[in-house]
C-alpha cells in the first residue's frame, strides 16, 4: 500500500528528550499526526566510517529510519556546504558564505548515501516528500536509481533572486536538479518567483504560467505553501501555560514591569543584535520606560561548531551585557538573555504574558515564532507583534507592526507604539492576523502539498495542450531546452525527441 515517506536532515526522534528549536521539526511533527508514514533522515549521530548504521524505530503508528554520518560527512555536508554556503546565501548573506569544492563533494556524497538507504525502503507507489536545502539533489539521486515515484520538495528557507543564487560556485550542478521533483514548494510568492526566474533566465527552461517547467523529459511544478501553526493547540497551551509554575515565577519576578519577548535559534539570520540595539534606542528615547520594562530574549544555541555561529553568540552576549551595564540598576536588569531552549507549551504561556513579541529577522523563510506569538494572545487584551518585513510570516501577519530590522530607530519607535497602543487597536490587529492564521492552519499545509503532489502529472502529453508562455530570452527554444542540463548524461537529441513526441 502507498505510504508517505518524508525525508529531512533533521528528524524528531521520539526518544530525544528536551525541547529543540527548529521550524522544520515542528512542521513535520504536525504532518505526521494526519499522515502516518516513514520519517527518514540523519540519526543525529556522528560515527567512524566502519560503524555507520541505518536503523528503523517504530513508535505510534509511525516509523523512523535514520542513518549516521561520519565525521567527514558531518563536517563537509552539514557544517560545510549546507550551513556555510547554502544557508547564508539562501538568507541573502553572500558575505558569510565559504565555499570549497570539498564541501560540495561531501554534500553530494551524503545525498547519494541517503538515496542508497532510501532505495532499500521505497515501494514504487510511495509518495516521497523531501525537505530543505540539505537535500536539493536527492530526487535526481533517486531517479538515477530508477525511482519513478511522485517526489515533492519543500524549501523552508527563502530563495533569493538569481543574482545572488548564481554567486554559488557550481550552482548549475545543484539548483537545476530540483527539476527532478514533481512539485517544488516555497514559503512565499517571492521565493517561487525568484526560482522561476532562475529556471527561465539561467537554465533557459520553457514554462507555462511560471509554475510548470519542462526539464529532463518531464515536468516540474512550482507552488507556494506557507507553513502555518496549530492555532487551537497553541491557544490551549497559552491558556494553560500562563498558569504554569515557570510562567508564574517569571511574571512574579517582573514585579509589575511590562515584558517584551524574543525567541529565536541563535542564528545570525534572526537579527538579534540589531533587535537588542533597537531596545537600547527605545530606552534612550523613552527614558520614562527605564526600570519599567524587561526584555526576555530566549535564544537556544544552534550549529555552534560553525565559526559564524560562535561569533554571533559572542556578539549577542556582548551587546546584551553592554546594554544591561549601561541602563541596569541594582534592582532592574533590562535584558534577560537565556540560551536554554523551552517547550512550545511554556513558550506559549510566556508569549501570552508579553506586551509585545519582537520577531525581527534580517531574513527568514517563514518564522513560526511570529505566528505562535499571535496565536497565544488573549483575544480580549492581546499583545502586539513587531515583525520584520523580511520574514515570510509578514504576508499573513497583517496585523503586525512591520519594521525594517536594519533600521533600529524605526524599530525602537515600533516598541514605543506597541506599548502605548489602545486596546481597541490591539484587538483589531490581533483579529486581522488570527483570521489569516486560521485560514492556513498547519493541518492544511501537509494536506495541500500532498494533494497537489498526488495531482501532478509528469507526462509531457499534458503540455502539448498548453501554450509555452515564457520562451527563454536570447536563444532558440529547442537549443535552450537542451542546454539546461548539459551534464545529466542524456543527449540533447533524446530530450528534443521527447518534447516533440509529446
Ligand atoms: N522553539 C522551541 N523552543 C525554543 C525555541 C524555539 O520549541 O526554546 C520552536 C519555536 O516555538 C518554533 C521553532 O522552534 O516553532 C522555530 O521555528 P522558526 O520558524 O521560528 O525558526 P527556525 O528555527 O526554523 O529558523
Ligand atoms: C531551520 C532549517 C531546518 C533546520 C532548523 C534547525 O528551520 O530550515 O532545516 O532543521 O533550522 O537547524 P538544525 O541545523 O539544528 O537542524
Amino acid at each position: 500500500m502507498a505510504k508517505l515517506v518524508v525525508v529531512s536532515n533533521r528528524v524528531s526522534l521520539p526518544s530525544r528528550s528536551g525541547s529543540r528549536a527548529g521550524g522544520l521539526e515542528v512542521a513535520l511533527r504536525a504532518v505526521f499526526r494526519d499522515h502516518p508514514g516513514i520519517w527518514f533522515g540523519w540519526s543525529g549521530r556522528v560515527v567512524p566510517h566502519q560503524s555507520i548504521e541505518t536503523r528503523t524505530i517504530a513508535a505510534n503508528n509511525q516509523q523512523f529510519v535514520v542513518t549516521d554520518l561520519t565525521e567527514e560527512d558531518h563536517s563537509e555536508y552539514y557544517n560545510g556546504f549546507a550551513n556555510r554556503v547554502l544557508w547564508p546565501i539562501l538568507h541573502y548573506r553572500l558575505d558569510l558564505a565559504e565555499y570549497t569544492l570539498r564541501d560540495l563533494t561531501g554534500y553530494l556524497r551524503v545525498n547519494e548515501h541517503f538515496a542508497d538507504e532510501l532505495h532499500k525502503v521505497l515501494a514504487p507507489d510511495d509518495l516521497v516528500w523531501v525537505h530543505d536545502y540539505h537535500l536539493i539533489p536527492l530526487a535526481k539521486a533517486l531517479r538515477d536509481r530508477g525511482h519513478q515515484n511522485k517526489i515533492g520538495f519543500f524549501l523552508h528557507t527563502p530563495l533569493p533572486p538569481m543574482e545572488i543564487l548564481t554567486a554559488i560556485p557550481n550552482h548549475e550542478r545543484l539548483f537545476p536538479t530540483l527539476c527532478h521533483y514533481d512539485l517544488v514548494g516555497f514559503q512565499t510568492e517571492t521565493d517561487g518567483t525568484n526560482f522561476a526566474r532562475y529556471l527561465i533566465c539561467e537554465c533557459k527552461l520553457p514554462s507555462r504560467d511560471l509554475q510548470t517547467f519542462l526539464a529532463n523529459g518531464r515536468s516540474v511544478q512550482l507552488g507556494v505553501f506557507p507553513v502555518g501553526v496549530a492555532v487551537d493547540e497553541i491557544i490551549q497551551w497559552a491558556e494553560r501555560g500562563a498558569e504554569s509554575s515557570l510562567v508564574r515565577r517569571v511574571v512574579n519576578s517582573l514585579s509589575g514591569r511590562a515584558m517584551l519577548i524574543g525567541v529565536d535559534r541563535l542564528d545570525y539570520s534572526k537579527g538579534i543584535v540589531a533587535r537588542l540595539e533597537s531596545f537600547e534606542r527605545f530606552l534612550l528615547e523613552k527614558p520614562d520606560w527605564q526600570g519599567r520594562i524587561t526584555f526576555l530574549q530566549i535564544a537556544p544555541r544552534s550549529r555552534f561548531k560553525i565559526r559564524e555561529y560562535a561569533e554571533i553568540e559572542a556578539m549577542v552576549s556582548a551587546t546584551a551585557g553592554r546594554i544591561n551595564g549601561r541602563f541596569g540598576q541594582p534592582d532592574w536588569t533590562p535584558i534577560r538573555y537565556v540560551n536554554q531552549s523551552h517547550s512550545r507549551r511554556t513558550l506559549a504561556g510566556l508569549y501570552r504574558c508579553a506586551r509585545a513579541g519582537l520577531v525581527t529577522p534580517l531574513r527568514d523563510g517563514m518564522n513560526l515564532v511570529a505566528k505562535e506569538y499571535v496565536a497565544a494572545q488573549n483575544p480580549d487584551d492581546p499583545g502586539v507583534l513587531i515583525l520584520s518585513r523580511f520574514a515570510g510570516a509578514a504576508r499573513e501577519c497583517t496585523g503586525a507592526l512591520l519594521v525594517n530590522p536594519y533600521d533600529t530607530d524605526t524599530a525602537a519607535e515600533a516598541i514605543a507604539h506597541a506599548l502605548t497602543m489602545s486596546q481597541a487597536e490591539r484587538r483589531d490587529r490581533y483579529q486581522a492576523t488570527i483570521r489569516n492564521l486560521r485560514l492556513n492552519d498547519i493541518a492544511d499545509w501537509g494536506k495541500k502539498f500532498l494533494t497537489q503532489l498526488c495531482d501532478t502529472n509528469a507526462e509531457l502529453s499534458l503540455f502539448s495542450r498548453l501554450p509555452v508562455t515564457a520562451a527563454p530570452p536570447g536563444r532558440p527554444a529547442e537549443d535552450a531546452r537542451s542546454a539546461a542540463f548539459p551534464d545529466d548524461g542524456r543527449s540533447a537529441g533524446t530530450r528534443a525527441r521527447r518534447y516533440s513526441a509529446s
